[in-house]
Formats: structure tokens, C-alpha cells, sequence
């Protein structure tokens, strides 16, 4: 499988043989198995009851959908969930499974206990999705076969089977399929020696020598996703290679997240623009999504989806039923005095247990 099929909307900012050669970086450094799997102790743990619990009666686990941002894991988990049940998996998305035909095909090709990823399941054409509410139940499918009034439906068994999907927007999932699933794993962002650990993994099968106090240098900026910390870690070896002797330190680290425009929060070009329209563009709201993603040139799913998660969760921006505002944090990071009665940013600031879920219901 190529790993650009399961890559999620962050690869914003990369040339195509550069997410080729990243998809081929992240495919070896996936985690394997549950225990090789870091952080996310909440999902871990629910996750290993569901797959144990499973295991035990002889049976296959219940239907799991897997939410959050891009790059925290979700298509690692999906391949771990396979593994750990000794199952093959099948992998398709949501937007591939345009007519309901399509789902057909996969669903009949299914043999007993594997497992169907269907990434990005919240685009699954409607279709589509009325037919999987009947596999996901029943284990069967009508198949429509011929048109108007000679029209018949044959209905065909599906083998048991467990359907795992993935999605960055679990708000707008419909009812009728959110309710299908037995269990909905909610991923955060990781913290900063979660990554840390991520980096030192990396590091390792990748042979390259990095410094403690360098990683941990790296992984504050990494956005708490574990992708983007991979990706800067590949950027920094190249730094270190070429300006120096190859071992990352932290003078290094520094200096090579500068050339590339990363700043001390994480923010990445993108994130900068859309806080900078917020505040200087918008007087610091509020402003609708997608005026916002005008402003800066951008789809307003990928600012929906990509920045303004990791703008929330840094306090710098809030979701309000009127649209975005900015936090007084964020005119302090531009440098600029919050006007009297700016958003405090502990407003912005939730808890790690209700960030991802609260962001996501109120789409
Ligand atoms: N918990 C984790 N431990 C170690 N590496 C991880 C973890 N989660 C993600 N990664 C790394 O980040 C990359 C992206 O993860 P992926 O599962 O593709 O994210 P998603 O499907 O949510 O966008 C993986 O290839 C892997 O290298
Ligand atoms: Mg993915």
C-alpha cells in the first residue's frame, strides 16, 4: 500500500516527490504493535480491552472509529488493530467509494475476521454509506441489480468483519453511522515528552545521533503530532549533515528549525498567516472560517481540520457560535497589545480530555 493514499490534508507545504520520499520515511517508522505504540494512554488502554475482550470470546471486535487531527496516529492504530487480531486488512477511503458498487465489491471480497480501514470515512458518498449501515449491522448487503420498475435487490452475506474508520471531523459524521460504531477512539495531541519519546524511536531505527536536550527542542515545536515530528527530525538530519557533523544538538536543532520557519510554538507558515489575519486583518474577530481561509489562500477544510485545532489547543485562538476569535495570547505573540476585553486564553485552553472531543462536536 502507498502510503500517500492514507496521508492526511498536512502535507500541505510538500513538493510530490517530497511526500513520496516522507511517505516511505513514515511507513518505516510506523509503530507495529500496541506496546510499540507511544502515548495515547486513554485510547490504549480502551483499545486493548476491546481487542482482548474480542480475542477471548473467539469473535471479531466491534466496529471502531478512530478521530482527530492528521498525523496522531490514526492509520498506524488501524494497521495495529489488524495485526493484534491476526487479520488482514483491507484499505480504502471515503472518497474512493463514490457509488455504492464500489463498497459492494470490497464488502464481498471479505473473508471472515478482517479487518475494512476506510480512511477519511466522514467524504463516503451517501450511497454508500446507506449500504454499509446494513453490513456494519447485519453482515449483508442488497445489491441492487437493473433499473426502474424491473429493478430487483439481491441481498448477499457479508463475512464478519470489523470496520475501522478514520476521520478528522467526527462532527460531521451522520447519526445513523456515528451510532454503528461499538467503540470511537478520541485522539489528542501528544505532550511534549510523549513526542519526545516518539523522536528518540525514530531517531533510533534511522541511526541518526540525537541529543537530549536537542529532542526535546524538537518536539515542542512539533504541533503535539507525531508525523510533523518525524517530519522535522528528517529536516534537521539534513542540516546536520550538511552544516556539520551529522550529530544533532541543540545549537543545531535551533538553528535548523529556523531555516525552516518553524518558530518556537510550533507554528509553521500557515498557522502564522491565519493567526495574523485573525488579528490584524479581522481585528481579532470574530470572523467566519471561511473569510479566514480566503484571507489567507487556503481551503477551509484544511484551516478547519489542520490549523485551527492546534490554535485552540495552543490557546491562541477560540470557537464561538458568532466564529474565530483571537485570544489576548495571540496579540501577545505578535507582538501587538490586546485591545480592552480581549478573549483571556485560558478560554481557549480546555482541558486534554475534552479538547479533541469538544473541537470536533462543534463543527
Ligand atoms: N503513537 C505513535 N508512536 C510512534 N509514532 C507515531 C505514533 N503515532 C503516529 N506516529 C508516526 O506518525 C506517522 C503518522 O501517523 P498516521 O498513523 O499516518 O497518522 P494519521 O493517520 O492520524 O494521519 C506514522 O507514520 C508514525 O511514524
Ligand atoms: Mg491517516
Amino acid at each position: 500500500m502507498s502510503d500517500d493514499q492514507v496521508s492526511g490534508p498536512d502535507e500541505r507545504d510538500m513538493s510530490a516527490a517530497e511526500l513520496h520520499s516522507d511517505g516511505d520515511f513514515d511507513a518505516g517508522l510506523r509503530p507495529r504493535s500496541l506496546a510499540d505504540f507511544i502515548g495515547q494512554p486513554r485510547v490504549r488502554e480502551q483499545l486493548e480491552l476491546v481487542l482482548r475482550g474480542a480475542k477471548g470470546r473467539g469473535g471479531t471486535p466491534d466496529h471502531i472509529l478512530l478521530s482527530g487531527p492528521p498525523g496522531l496516529g490514526k492509520t498506524s492504530l488501524a494497521m495495529i488493530i489488524a495485526s493484534e487480531m491476526g487479520a488482514a486488512i483491507r484499505v480504502t477511503s471515503g472518497p474512493a467509494l463514490e457509488r455504492a458498487g464500489d463498497l459492494a465489491a470490497m464488502l464481498s471480497n471479505l473473508v471472515d475476521g478482517d479487518v475494512l480501514f476506510i480512511d477519511e470515512i466522514h467524504r463516503i458518498a451517501r450511497p454508500a454509506e446507506e449500504m454499509l449501515y446494513l453490513a456494519m449491522e447485519d453482515f449483508r448487503v442488497d445489491v441492487v441489480v437493473g433499473k426502474g420498475p424491473g429493478a430487483t435487490s439481491i441481498p448477499l452475506d457479508v463475512a464478519p468483519f470489523t470496520l475501522v474508520g478514520a476521520t478528522t471531523r467526527s462532527g460531521s459524521l451522520t447519526g445513523p453511522l456515528r451510532d454503528r460504531f461499538g467503540f470511537t477512539a478520541h485522539m489528542e495531541f501528544y505532550e511534549t515528552d510523549e513526542l519526545v519519546h516518539v523522536l528518540r524511536r525514530s531517531a533510533g531505527i534511522l541511526g541518526i545521533r540525537l541529543l537530549e536536550d536537542a529532542a526535546v527542542e524538537i518536539a515542542g515545536r512539533s504541533r503535539g503530532t507525531p508525523r510533523i515530528a518525524n517530519r522535522l527530525l528528517r529536516r534537521v538530519r539534513d542540516y546536520a549533515e550538511v552544516r556539520s557533523d551529522g550529530v544533532i544538538t541543540l545549537d543545531i536543532a535551533r538553528a535548523a528549525l529556523t531555516v525552516y520557519d518553524v518558530d518556537q510554538l510550533g507554528f509553521d507558515r500557515l498557522d502564522r498567516a491565519v493567526l495574523n489575519a485573525l488579528v490584524r486583518g479581522f481585528g481579532g474577530g470574530p470572523v467566519g472560517v471561511s473569510t479566514l481561509a480566503v484571507a489567507v489562500g487556503e481551503e477551509p477544510t484544511t484551516v478547519e481540520e489542520v490549523c485551527e485545532p492546534f490554535l485552540v489547543r495552543a490557546g491562541m485562538m477560540a470557537r464561538t457560535p458568532r466564529g474565530r476569535v483571537a485570544t489576548a495570547a495571540a496579540w501577545h505573540h505578535l507582538g501587538l497589545t490586546p485591545p480592552a476585553g480581549a478573549m483571556n486564553a485560558s478560554f481557549g485552553v480546555r482541558t486534554r480530555d475534552t479538547l479533541t472531543e469538544s473541537l470536533f462536536d462543534d463543527l
